[in-house]
């Protein structure tokens, strides 16, 4: 059986390391010791597996002892590529990881990268790395590959079975190969790229589309807020016609949507050219935070005659059913409400601490709030229902907002959206 390393054992990592591992023996190779300690236990602190998905594998090895890595074949890199605080990609860790896998590589090796980065960043960046450490060379002794990924966390019907995985490489044959891989362990369909730079590129316009389309719809809120026109009843209207994209309004988080149009404008950047509307979209975006804040605080001044209030948050987590807090704009958006001077309780069973001054709850207080944010549409506060959430609030001028229109009922007759 042909010997693989996934190195990066997250969101991306994880899934792909299982599915592999139907085929081929792998080593999934993480430098967080915790990690790698709660997997061998079967446990996923991403709640996305299972005990039962994770312990019962038998060609997988969780490790953080890199010497694991010897006598690999392929190298699968699903490491984070986050931004600084200038808002610049930040490639450390690939770079990092990169490193070490050339220490282990060999003649005819393939290091496929599924990490999200700019058009051309494999080659400029992860090649000279590989060649400058292994002393080997590019297309002659080893090849790469760029295969993005596009899983969805938390989203159970698109997921590594049926999404199309896009595949790209640096030879004919490593193509072939790294295609077969996929093939043998996805019944999703595997459309091969011409080149790293198209898959690294398609990647990323994926994502800085909808940040973009999601922007859209965040400016004509605040525009409708203004001439009094609930923009729900609009998108309902507009979504009658066949080609009208349905995006909604909301907070955009995370580290996908909210992180990769960065690597988009950097680049663009680089070689001259200020992408304009890209840029101006994450400033949308990155302002409604502030935006609801404000917007929210205004209505309940104006039914509650007073400057400070109670408000529960229902959501804590940047999208929904999943318990991943990273860059999460809901928490932004409640840090905002304690810094006024509000009592703020997040209530969200996916996650179970918070740090600074944020304060998490087990259970929402009956007839206790002047305000609720419905920040993130949990399937949990679906399920609990309007009523029930109403159940919190202090009384008639309490504010109810639905930030993401979970529910369409007429009772929620107070709202952002
Ligand atoms: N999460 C998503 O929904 C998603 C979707 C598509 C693409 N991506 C991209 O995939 C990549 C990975 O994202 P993720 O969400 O899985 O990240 P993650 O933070 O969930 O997991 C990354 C793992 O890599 C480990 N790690 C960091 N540096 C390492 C190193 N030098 N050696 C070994 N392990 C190391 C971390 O300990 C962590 O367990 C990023 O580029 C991201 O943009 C993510």
């Amino acid at each position: 059986m042909e010997k693989f390393a996934v190195l990066g054992l997250g969101y991306v990592g994880l899934p792909l390391a299982l599915k592999l591992s139907m085929k081929y023996k792998i080593i999934g190779f993480d430098n967080n010791n915790n990690r790698v300690n709660n997997l061998r236990k079967g446990i996923d602190d991403n709640k996305e597996f299972k005990n039962k998905e994770i312990k019962n594998k038998k060609n997988i090895l969780f490790t953080n002892n890199h010497k694991n890595l010897k006598g690999c074949k392929i190298f699968f890199l699903t490491i984070p590529t986050p931004i600084d605080k200038k808002k610049n990609p930040d490639l450390s860790l690939i770079k990092q990881a990169t490193k070490l896998v050339s220490k282990y590589l060999k003649k005819g090796d393939i290091v496929v990268y599924e990490s999200t980065v700019y058009p051309g960043a494999t080659e400029e960046i992860c090649v000279p790395i590989l060649e400058k450490f292994s002393g080997l060379k590019y297309n002659r002794d080893f090849y790469c590959s760029y295969s993005p990924e596009r899983i969805n966390p938390g989203d159970k019907k698109n997921n590594i079975n049926n999404i199309t995985k896009l595949v790209s490489s640096s030879s004919k044959q490593s193509l072939n190969k790294i295609s077969k891989i996929y093939r043998s362990v996805i019944k999703a369909k595997v459309f091969e790229c011409k080149s790293l730079k198209v898959a690294e590129a398609a990647k990323i316009i994926e994502n800085t589309q909808r940040d973009l389309n999601i922007s859209l719809m965040n400016e004509f809120t605040i525009i409708c807020r203004k001439l009094n026109i609930n923009v729900n009843d609009v998108l309902e209207a507009a979504s009658t016609k066949w080609n009208f994209l349905n995006f909604k309004p909301g907070l955009v988080g995370g580290h996908c949507i909210g992180v990769d149009p960065y690597y988009l404008t950097y680049k663009a950047k680089k070689i001259g050219i200020n992408p304009k509307v890209v840029l101006a979209g994450r400033k949308v975006n990155d302002s409604m935070v502030k935006y609801f804040s404000n917007y929210f605080l205004k209505i309940l001044k104006k039914e509650n005659k007073k400057n400070s209030f109670s408000i529960l948050i229902l959501g804590a987590t940047f999208k929904e059913n999943i318990s991943d807090i990273r860059n999460s704009k809901i928490l932004d958006l409640g840090r905002i409400l304690v810094n006024k001077k509000c009592k703020v309780d997040f209530f969200d069973p996916h996650v179970k601490k918070l740090k600074n001054n944020l304060k998490i709850i087990k259970k929402p207080k009956k007839k206790y709030y002047d305000g609720i944010i419905i920040g993130v549409k949990h399937k949990i506060f679906k399920d609990m229902g309007f009523s029930k959430i109403k159940s919190f609030t202090k009384s008639n001028e309490s504010v109810i907002f639905d930030l993401q229109s979970l529910f369409k009922s007429k009772e929620i007759n107070k709202l952002v959206l």
